[in-house]
């Protein structure tokens, strides 16, 4: 590996699956399956709305007419929806790739189905039982990656989330939760490379962080929307400020395809870690706290009612 790192180092993924969550059109998920499928991967869309699988698969077609795409309608926000994707996945075979990318940031309080906060539902637990539900296709590939985008955000967490996630707290606030489900992201990520490596498993898990890039999350997370009205106005301003979204998903790539030990994170190298080339990056103490891995891990394991690995 050369640094800094580009997607020029990723090397041939013919025969290789990859399935990336979230892969809505200008988005980090979008970026980053078209990048797999440009390298070979067969790569599997996985998004809760049929119409913008099929939006980003025509978007990768026209620039990869032979791209080998899949879509799987999961909706991270349901636990229900995860297991049938997770049944529905079955059928995809060895997986050599899970890019847990999907989320969401600081959208209005609400509960899902299952009584957690939207945030903590989409961004860990949704992808931790996800992730359970492939880790044997993962397995039988031989050599497995679990992927997961966290933020610089998660720096703002002053704790880890341990607490009932079912019990709602005082009053919400919506950007410390983020910021815990963010850091979740990490905590998942160690514990699930150091339980995998325990284990023997041919599985290793990595981490990355896009700095700030030009995506609908901020719509998203506002509006409920990526456009029209105020979330078009939304996007602008984030692009204006971001590097584009484009460049946002090289840290995930890098995460996903360099030589790189387990536990590895991934990020911009420029300033503040906001945007540039890829390169390994540091984290906060919190986030390398093995007992909060360690407690996070049985929390979800009991919320989800899925035990691994
Ligand atoms: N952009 C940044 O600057 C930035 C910075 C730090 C971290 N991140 C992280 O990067 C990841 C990707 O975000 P993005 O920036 O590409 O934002 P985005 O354009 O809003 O894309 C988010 C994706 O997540 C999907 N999603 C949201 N809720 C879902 C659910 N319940 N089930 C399934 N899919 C769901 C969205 O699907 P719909 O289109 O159906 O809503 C969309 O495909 C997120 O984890 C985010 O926290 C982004």
């Amino acid at each position: 590996m050369t640094e800094p790192w580009s997607p020029a180092e990723i090397g041939d993924l013919t025969g290789r699956t990859a399935l990336v969550t979230g892969p809505s059109l200008g988005g980090l998920g979008h970026h980053t399956a078209l990048e797999l499928a440009r390298h070979g991967a067969r790569v599997v869309l996985a998004g809760r709305t049929r119409a913008k699988l099929d939006e980003t698969a025509q978007a990768v077609r026209a620039e990869v007419p032979a791209a080998a795409l899949e879509k799987l309608v999961v909706d991270l926000a349901s636990l229900d929806s995860v297991r049938r994707a997770g049944q529905d996945a079955a059928a995809y075979g060895p997986l050599h790739l899970l890019v847990n990318n999907a989320g969401v940031m600081a959208p209005a309080y609400q509960r899902t189905v299952d009584g957690l906060e939207l945030q903590m539902a989409t961004n860990h637990f949704g992808p931790f039982l996800l992730t359970g539900l492939l880790l044997p296709q993962l397995t039988e590939s031989g050599e497995g990656r679990v992927v997961t985008v966290s933020s610089q955000m998660h720096r703002r967490a002053r704790t880890a989330p341990l607490d009932d996630p079912r019990t709602p707290r005082g009053s919400y606030k919506r950007w410390p939760e983020y910021a815990e489900s963010k850091l979740a992201n990490l905590l998942f990520t160690f514990e699930l490379d150091r339980r995998a490596r325990s284990r023997g498993l041919p599985v290793k898990a990595l981490a990355a962080h896009p700095g700030i890039s030009g995506t609908h999350l901020v719509a998203n997370g506002r509006t409920g929307r990526s456009a029209g009205g105020l979330a078009s106005i939304l996007d602008a301003a984030t692009k204006a400020v971001s590097q584009s979204a484009e460049r946002g998903a090289w840290p995930v790539l890098m995460a996903a395809t360099a030589d790189l030990p387990g536990g590895s994170y991934c990020g911009p190298g420029g300033f503040g870690q906001l945007s540039g080339p890829p390169r390994l990056v540091g984290c906060t103490p919190l986030a390398r706290d093995e007992m909060a891995q360690r407690r996070l891990w049985e929390i979800s394991e009991q919320t989800v009612g899925l035990t691994y690995p």
